[in-house]
């Protein structure tokens, strides 16, 4: 597979490389699809303001993250990568250590946490509020055993299930009737087909990180079933939560400053700005337009983090100089994944480093602590300020 130069042309070959509701999956976007729009456009609505001389001839794209050095302000948004390539995240989490940064995997991932970590120490187990308070500690106690660096806690999926486009069929378990239902798409694209028949492995649709030490995975709508009958956590819970993990702790799904605020109260590290990609409820404002609030509001007391939108390095330029510490990448590291498996995920990683590096140069700076505000051109009314209390 020879190189590609934008994360646009990774999209390209992960359409025409996966069967079609393989593919319309990691497109996800929730309803009429608003908040995708809104992630990827609130992005073009920012301008640059760049420097003509005094650039300089090297940049330092490093920062220091949730605990950990990386070597650009990227990380790994947890995401379950079901049937997207036979080494799935184990592929994203060596491409992720060969690059210098961080893996976040999905409790709903398809690849167990001990051999994840294996491909990349720096990893970050993803909780849902799943199950009784036991069932969730059992899970982080796993993680733990397996050396998991910190915990991200996943709390804005209000189970939104319905899509304008039509939502693609999840099997709950390949079996024979699905597989002769999928042999279309499947024989339709045999180089997809090619890279499990090699495995000699169908996909695996099982979480295994969802079950206790010793039991079998349980399968995804098991899991999921579980989850939807779960009531959903209080502070007090989050606050509680925190209190079990000594280390790194990102509360991802923040876009309210009031929440951000509680957040801090909670004890947690980090928060990452986020709308889960356009995939919750519709009509939630980009996170971008929601992180300069925020960032001004709680950045000196956690981490302030954002995802969602993620296409280039300039939108990672755009992210810091508005106050975001790194952001993190869903569906730009699933289509390199689909693309090129591990190659394609440090494809994508390269372009998003090159991008930043020629930002960085383009607007003088040096070092990414360098980017402020008056870096970029903010549109009059650009901003989403949730959660302040007006007058
Ligand atoms: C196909 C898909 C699956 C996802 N699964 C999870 C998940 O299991 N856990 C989670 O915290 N976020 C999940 N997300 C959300 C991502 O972590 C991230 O918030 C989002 O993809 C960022 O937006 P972007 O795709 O525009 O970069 C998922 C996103 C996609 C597209």
């Amino acid at each position: 597979m020879t190189w590609f130069e934008s994360v646009a042309e990774a999209q390209r070959r992960a359409k025409k490389r996966l069967p079609g509701s393989v593919y319309s999956a990691l497109i996800a976007g929730s309803e009429k699809g608003l908040t995708l729009a809104d992630n990827l456009g609130a992005f073009d609505e920012l301008g640059f303001a760049p420097r003509t001389a005094g650039h300089f001839a090297e940049r330092d794209l490093s920062t220091h993250v949730l605990g950990r050095d990386v070597a650009l302000p990227v990380l790994i948004s947890p995401t379950g990568v079901q049937a997207v390539h036979p080494d799935g995240e184990v592929a994203v989490a060596r491409a992720a250590a060969a690059r210098g940064t961080s893996m976040g995997l999905s409790s709903f991932g398809s690849k167990p946490i001990e051999e994840v970590v294996a491909a990349n120490p720096n990893t970050y187990f993803q909780v849902y509020w799943t199950g009784t308070r036991e069932d969730i500690q059992r899970r982080l106690e796993r993680a733990r055993a397996a050396g998991a660096v910190g915990i991200i806690l996943t709390l804005d999926w209000s189970f939104s299930h319905s899509r304008d486009w039509g939502s693609p069929h999840i099997p709950e378990r390949l079996t024979f009737r699905e597989l002769l239902r999928f042999a279309p798409e499947g024989l339709t694209h045999p180089r997809w087909l090619m890279d499990y028949v090699r495995t000699r492995a169908l996909p695996d649709l099982g979480v295994p990180n969802m079950a206790s030490p010793g039991e079998p995975s349980p399968t995804f709508f098991g899991a999921y079933g579980q989850w939807m009958q779960t009531p959903p956590p209080s502070w007090e819970d989050v606050a509680w939560l925190r209190a079990q993990w000594d280390g790194p702790f990102l509360l991802k799904g923040v876009i309210r400053v009031d929440e951000a605020r509680r957040a801090v109260d909670a004890g947690v590290s980090a928060i990452s700005v986020s709308n889960h990609g356009g995939n919750n409820l519709d009509g939630t404002p980009a996170t971008i337009r929601a992180l300069p609030a925020i960032a001004e509001a709680v950045g000196d007391r956690v981490e302030v983090l954002l995802d969602g939108g993620i296409r280039r390095g300039s939108d990672v330029v755009k992210a810091l100089a508005l106050g975001a510490r790194a952001v993190l990448i869903g569906r730009a590291y699933l289509w390199g994944l689909a693309a090129d498996g591990q190659a394609g995920v440090e494809n994508v990683l390269d372009v998003l480093r090159n991008g930043i590096d020629s930002t960085l140069l383009a607007l003088g700076k040096r070092s990414l602590g360098e980017l402020s505000r008056s870096d970029v051109l903010v549109p009059s009314g650009f901003e989403a300020d949730l959660g302040v209390a007006v007058g």
